[in-house]
């Protein structure tokens, strides 16, 4: 067997080559985005030849790893205004290259006891945080998709615990705006519900749930002899950012008994600011809420957490025994995949934690608050723009607009933006018109970049 590279070679290769990368798009150098239909990274990287030949050594990685980081999509580059995913801070690639080198799946305790406690303790931060009582709890899990599943598998549990064993009632149903998630609908197809149990509670202009037409709707569905297992609000929607109202909605919920559940993957982490925590007022109130920290916390993907107000609904929502997996009652930890879907876990915690322990609070604040502000920046410099339309005044680093007039197609516009690769932005649907959409991620995206953008956006318009 031949002698494969040793880490600190490896390492050593692959720091230098991302040190490189980092300065380059710190200095905002290069397209944004290669993914153009030229684009062949099967030749490129030279796929085929290494996985028939293996044997890549040090000096081979030095050559490859650059090419591989060339064709990726940097989200470190001021360009990067694209999907709500972190630009992550060094201590979380930290966290990735320690998990790389342990691998402890700790979801058993005795797979990772370091790690189970650093999740412990980052879910009684959160929980904390957020300002749910005594006795709330929680669990990582791997994406913000799959925390909502876990959170409604609870909902479930709490509402219909039969189902487990003899599979969802029919009479259950789940209240929700159109502007949730998809995880939300998936999440009601994978758990026996149907898509059809979903009923989308009537949204205002803004797309925000009408706590009137909640209360409504809930009566309706109980009058027609149908259970609301849970009622979702937006904190804050994908599409635009905006918030639900999450103290009307969460009082609704606690008169009535029905499970309060909040998205706030995107916009929970803004509890650590003085400024603009207020958005999350209410969230207290929540039955259960996931908050992703791969989207506005600096930690790269993945790292979601559920918190549930009663810790133990976590586990009652999977009510199966896995003796093989640890050595129940006689251990010393907690084994936190009885409250998941996983069953083999990174130390998700640990990417957290790394970013807190070493950047601090404060700092994870400021850096969110800086994004939120330049947002707001970015849409009155749209809002004077002649050649743009606002959807709506940001709450968030979320922001859509329409360049060009009705009359362009954003979509189309959006593409050829892409396959020029100087901007990645993103696009949605909104009120049966299609958007451009801005997240800002990057604390380097200032107002220039944005002014650079609409003339690159009026170029495009054109040489159409
Ligand atoms: C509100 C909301 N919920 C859930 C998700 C899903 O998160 P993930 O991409 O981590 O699965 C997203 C992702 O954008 C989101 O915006």
């Amino acid at each position: 067997m031949s002698e494969s590279p040793t880490l600190d070679n490896l390492a050593e290769v692959a720091l230098t080559c991302l040190q490189e990368y980092l300065d380059r798009c710190a200095r905002g150098e290069g397209k944004v985005i290669r993914a153009s239909a030229e684009m062949d990274y099967a030749d490129t990287l030279q796929l085929e030849f290494w996985l028939a030949k293996g044997g890549m050594n040090a000096e081979d990685l030095a050559q490859w790893l650059p090419r591989y980081l060339a064709g990726t999509t940097h989200l470190h580059h001021p360009h990067y205004i694209g999907h709500q995913v972190a630009v992550p801070l060094p201590p979380t690639a930290v966290a990735d290259l320690v998990n790389g080198v342990t691998n402890n799946g700790m979801a058993i305790y005795e797979m990772g006891p370091p790690a189970v406690a650093i999740e412990l303790a980052i879910l009684r931060w959160m929980c904390a945080k957020i300002g749910l009582p005594q006795g709330s709890g929680g669990v990582l899990t791997h994406g913000g998709s799959l925390a909502n599943l876990t959170a409604l598998a609870a909902a479930r549990a709490a509402c219909a615990p039969e189902s487990w064993r003899e599979g969802t009632p029919r009479d259950l149903v789940l209240l929700a705006p159109a502007t949730s998630h998809y995880s939300v609908e998936r999440s009601a197809g994978l758990l026996g519900l149907g898509t059809d149990a979903v009923r989308p509670v009537a949204v205002d202009d803004d797309g925000r749930m009408i706590p009137e037409a909640l209360l409504a709707a809930g009566l309706a569905e109980e009058k027609a002899g149908r259970r609301v297992m849970a009622v979702v609000a937006n904190a804050c929607a994908t599409a635009t950012g905006l918030h639900d109202d999450l103290t009307a909605i969460g009082t609704l919920c606690r008169e009535h008994s029905w499970w309060f559940h909040v998205d706030a993957a995107h916009g929970a982490s803004a509890v650590l600011s003085a400024r603009y925590r207020k958005f999350l007022r209410g969230s207290e109130l929540a039955d259960s809420l996931i908050w992703d920290a791969h989207k506005m916390l600096g930690v790269s993907a993945l790292c979601a957490a559920v918190l549930v107000r009663e810790e133990g609904r976590l586990a009652a929502a999977f009510q199966q025994d896995a003796h093989y997996l640890g050595n129940p009652g006689l251990g010393h930890g907690v084994d936190l995949f009885a409250r998941a879907v996983e069953c083999t876990k990174v130390p998700l915690g640990l990417k957290l934690f790394l970013n807190l322990a070493i950047c601090g609070e404060q700092s994870l604040a400021e850096r969110l608050e800086s994004v939120y502000d330049s947002t707001r920046s970015f849409a009155a410099l749209l809002e004077a723009d002649a050649r743009t339309e606002l959807l709506h005044q940001p709450e968030s680093n979320i922001l859509c607009f329409r360049f060009g007039g009705l009359e362009v197609a954003q979509r189309d516009l959006r593409q050829r933006l892409i396959d020029d690769g100087d901007f990645y932005l993103t696009a949605t649907t909104f009120a049966d018109h299609d958007w451009l959409r801005l997240t800002v991620m990057n604390p380097r995206t200032e107002v220039a970049h944005i002014e650079a953008l609409l003339d690159r956006l009026g170029e495009l318009l054109v040489t159409e």
